[in-house]
């Protein structure tokens, strides 16, 4: 594909385009898009022109330009998240239920907790997390579980910093999140009191892909600071063992 003077490829320019947007910027002109993805405005007006023509950006009735739900289809299609999502969902709710507290999914994603599911309740206690956004790996209950699984060079990584707080409690010493992913290996759960928000606990558990096999995902919920989670892990537990059998079994046509 042809490069643009700087080098850069024109899917590398597509995909600069399209990280323009975001849960707070939903909606913006060809000019934000432009300026955010630091492309000359008629490099932006054109490239937006095509993706609109193509369905991956819709523009709405005043002009402005969101993400298309073309491009949200081409996604969702026999992607690994939809099969985990799907799978994943009736035990979700299930917690839910039983908890009446919020309950995500989440996978590991280019060294962040990408959350592929939230289930709420709307007297539950203040939650961050959104679907399809992203929490640090060392600070969300979610993160610390894949972190504890992940590769032996991404926790170097990560243990080599920087490790920002984003909560009164997120761990941001290196030998303390290394004792802490050790713990969490060992019990089979992350429990993150204070690690985002100073009113919620975070708890989440792994989610392997088979009874044996890798961790693929987090099951979480975020519970007020004050509430007992006995019960929270044991449900959690319980869910996430139901969720590994039935991913061993072939997908139902
Ligand atoms: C967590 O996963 O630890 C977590 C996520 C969102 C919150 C609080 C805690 O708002």
């Amino acid at each position: 594909m042809a490069n643009s003077p700087s080098g850069e490829s024109v899917t590398q320019r597509i995909v600069r385009v399209l990280e323009t947007f975001d849960a707070d910027r939903p909606v913006q002109t060809i000019a934000e898009i432009s300026r955010r993805g630091e492309l000359p405005p008629s490099t932006g007006h054109r490239m937006v022109a095509d993706l609109v023509d193509s369905g991956l950006l819709e523009r709405d009735d005043a002009g402005r330009i969101r993400l298309g739900l073309r491009l949200w289809e081409l996604a969702q299609r026999g992607s690994r998240a939809l099969r985990l999502r799907q799978i994943a969902l009736p035990h979700m709710e299930h917690v839910q239920a039983r908890l009446r507290e919020h309950t995500q999914l989440a996978v590991l994603e280019q060294d962040e907790a990408l959350f592929l599911e939230r289930l709420s309740n709307p007297r539950a206690v203040s939650n961050i997390t959104r679907i399809a956004g992203r929490l640090p790996l060392h600070a969300s209950s979610s993160g610390l579980v894949l972190l504890a699984h992940a590769d032996h060079a991404l926790r170097e990584r990560m243990l080599a910093g920087p490790l920002t707080a984003v909560g009164p409690e997120t761990v941001t010493d290196p030998d303390e999140l290394r004792t802490a992913l050790e713990r969490i290996r060992r019990d089979g759960v992350a429990i993150a009191p204070g690690s985002i928000e100073d009113v919620s606990t975070g708890i989440a558990v792994p989610v392997r892909d088979g009874r044996t096999g890798p961790v693929i995902a987090a099951l979480s919920v975020v519970i007020p600071r004050a509430a007992p989670t006995a019960g929270a892990v044991d449900e959690l537990r319980s869910a996430a063992v139901r969720i590994s059998a039935q991913l061993t079994q072939p997908p139902r046509t």
